[in-house]
């Protein structure tokens, strides 16, 4: 029997119905925000993930699907959606028009993870993406949109904020976290060892237990920020304050990508076992230039599905539509074309299998029906249809030019 790959899951029935109700709900709310929704592709050229979430990244050194397409491209699997949505704004010149652009997307990524409970290696995100402001304000309203959206679902979280400061304060603190990271070398993990040279503060958030006990009196970038970025992760904190909106400060969140400069966030949920971050984002003022775009503030996160249907609570579901049966074989025909027309109004489960009354309410039942329409020997004679309403639990019969 052929299976489906390791950490690619099926999503159908009650799983089905929790992933529409969470994209309903968070399409809504970005909606009710301003943003506006954009498809990119699931396949991109690998150089666009090289460029943006950064070779040192786990993502680009372990976990890409990449391969060469039949034309020689060298190609990727998207492993996350920012930088599909970058590319998009700057090949719509959108980066030389100016001005705010506001984006949501929800999709597939892929990432080759060893997988486990809530790390698969095809997932779903729903992400946010804001170009052109470049205010702190615009940082607040990500996290708050992020709030809203757990909120809405019921989901309780943690949230952790972080400064990854700017090019006027990273490469100082940079040179003096490398001297620490020397001072300690012999004494780290081989990963530690790599990242030192490629991305330095990615070993802040290092899983090794030895590390992150040396790393402890590492130089904090939080201590080290220019003016520029204190005063806007203080008033990041304000806003946050003044929302009601509860953070811890984090000073080991560097996130796994490397594109992002100041604000930095993650959502953690304690109740999904290790894998606990629902949510992660922050702002990536140059990614835009990287990319060979005009220079553009930007902003943004994702959320990941998976793990927040896990989470959510549903609203209860209530009786919906028509169920119609009939009781003998002569009957079908009717039955069939009746359901063709109420489906014109109406959500109808048509049972094509004659069967008595007992087994068709049984069938009604299950597939959630407001009302369960028989047609028997006698209601054919008479032109009549008997309805049940399974939630009134009264029953009546009436002609069929009133149904
Ligand atoms: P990320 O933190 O890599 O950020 O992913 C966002 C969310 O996707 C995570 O918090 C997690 O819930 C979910 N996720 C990640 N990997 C997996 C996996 N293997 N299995 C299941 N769920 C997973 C980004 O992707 C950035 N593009 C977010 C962003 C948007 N930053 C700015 N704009």
């Amino acid at each position: 029997m052929i299976k489906s790959l390791r950490g690619m899951n099926d999503i159908l029935s009650e799983d089905y119905e929790r992933f529409t109700y969470f994209i309903n709900l968070a399409t809504d709310i970005a909606q009710r925000y301003g943003f506006h929704f954009i498809e990119t592709p699931l396949l991109e050229e690998t150089a666009l993930f090289k460029r943006s979430v950064g070779e040192s990244s786990d993502i680009v050194g372990k976990e890409m699907y990449q391969f060469i397409d039949k034309g020689g491209n060298d190609v990727c699997l998207r492993p996350e959606g920012t930088a599909g949505v970058v590319r998009a704004f700057i090949q719509k010149k959108l980066d030389k028009a100016g001005g705010l652009h506001r984006y949501f997307y929800h999709g597939a990524m892929f990432r080759y993870e060893r997988p486990q409970k809530g790390r698969l290696r095809q997932f779903h995100q729903f992400g946010v993406e804001s170009f052109g402001v470049a205010s702190v304000y615009e940082d607040a309203t990500m996290i708050m949109m992020v709030a809203d959206i757990l909120q809405a679902c019921g989901i309780g979280y943690r949230l952790q904020i972080n400064s990854l400061g700017d090019q006027n304060c990273m490469p100082a603190y940079r040179d003096s976290l490398v001297s620490f990271i020397e001072s300690v070398e012999d004494s780290i993990c081989e990963d530690c060892k790599r990242r030192k040279d490629t991305n330095p503060i990615r070993v802040l958030d290092c899983k090794n237990e030895k590390c992150q006990s040396l790393y402890a009196d590492a130089p904090k970038l939080i201590d080290a920020l220019c003016d520029g970025c204190q005063s806007d992760f203080d008033k990041l904190k304000e806003i946050l304050d003044a929302n009601e909106i509860a953070y811890e400060v984090d000073t080991n969140l560097v996130r796994g990508l490397d594109y992002y400069s100041k604000t930095a966030f993650e959502f953690v949920s304690d109740n999904i076992g290790s894998q606990s971050a629902i949510a992660g984002g922050g702002r990536y003022d140059r990614l835009v230039e990287f990319l060979d775009g005009r220079p553009t503030p930007a902003v943004g996160f994702a959320m990941g599905i998976e793990r927040l249907m896990e989470l959510i609570e549903m609203p209860q579901k209530s009786r919906e539509g028509y169920y119609i049966g009939s009781m003998d074989a002569e009957t079908v025909d009717m039955v069939v074309n009746l359901t063709h027309q109420k489906r014109k109004s109406d959500k109808v489960t048509c049972d094509y299998k004659p069967k008595n009354l007992k087994n068709h309410l049984k069938a009604a039942d299950k597939v959630n029906a407001k009302y369960c329409c028989v047609i028997g020997e006698n209601e054919r004679k008479d032109g009549t249809i008997w309805v049940k309403d399974l939630e009134a639990k009264s029953e009546k019969v009436i002609p069929l030019k009133d149904f």
